[in-house]
């Protein structure tokens, strides 16, 4: 397992209060998660390598930094993933995309993949794994590092984490 790097910027622990609320309507629970995607996505690149091309400004010629990694893929486990998809999605428009869909068994609590679609080539790209959920972190296990706005005291006798977000799927579509 990798490393938690919790995010302590005023913003994200906000925003991740605001989300808490029992009374956040599925709107508002939209547009955190995907602002707290957009925060997490920030901080996720920071390392990310730079090397410089020749370009012309309207003024002049200049060496000038870009990204020079790896193609990015973005994977979202469903459904609550995709929250935090759309927001890194704004930094990282041209990442390709794959899904992973994972329900938890009730009794074992162990992930069960019921969907798995990931771009070719996977192992030339770096990936970023996009759930907002790590519970049991059954369904993060190929995360090698991960970024969490919080941590959060326990879990339940069903795997919801406490105080934690409720169903966040459920939250994020309304669909309960
Ligand atoms: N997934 C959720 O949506 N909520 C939890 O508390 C744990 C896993």
């Amino acid at each position: 397992m990798g490393e938690v790097h919790v995010i302590a910027h005023p913003l994200v622990q906000h925003k991740l209060t605001l989300m808490r609320r029992k009374d956040t309507p599925t709107s508002g629970f939209r547009q955190l998660l995907e602002e707290i995607g957009m925060l997490m996505g920030y901080e996720v690149t920071r390392d990310m390598p730079l090397s410089t091309e020749t370009i012309e400004t309207p003024l002049e010629a200049m060496e000038a930094p870009v990204l020079e990694g790896k193609k990015v893929v973005l994977v979202s486990i469903l459904r609550a993933g995709d929250g935090i998809l759309t927001g890194i999605l704004k930094l990282l428009p041209s990442a390709r995309i794959g899904h992973i869909g994972l329900y938890r068994d009730p009794k074992t609590l162990v992930a069960v993949e019921y969907y798995f679609k990931i771009p070719e080539e996977i192992e030339d790209r770096d990936v970023i794994v996009c759930d907002p959920m790590l519970a049991t972190g059954n369904s993060a296990i190929a995360a090698v590092e991960r970024i969490a706005a919080a941590v959060d005291r326990q879990l339940n006798e069903k795997g919801y984490i406490l105080p934690g977000l409720g169903d966040a799927g459920d939250r994020l579509f309304g669909t309960k």
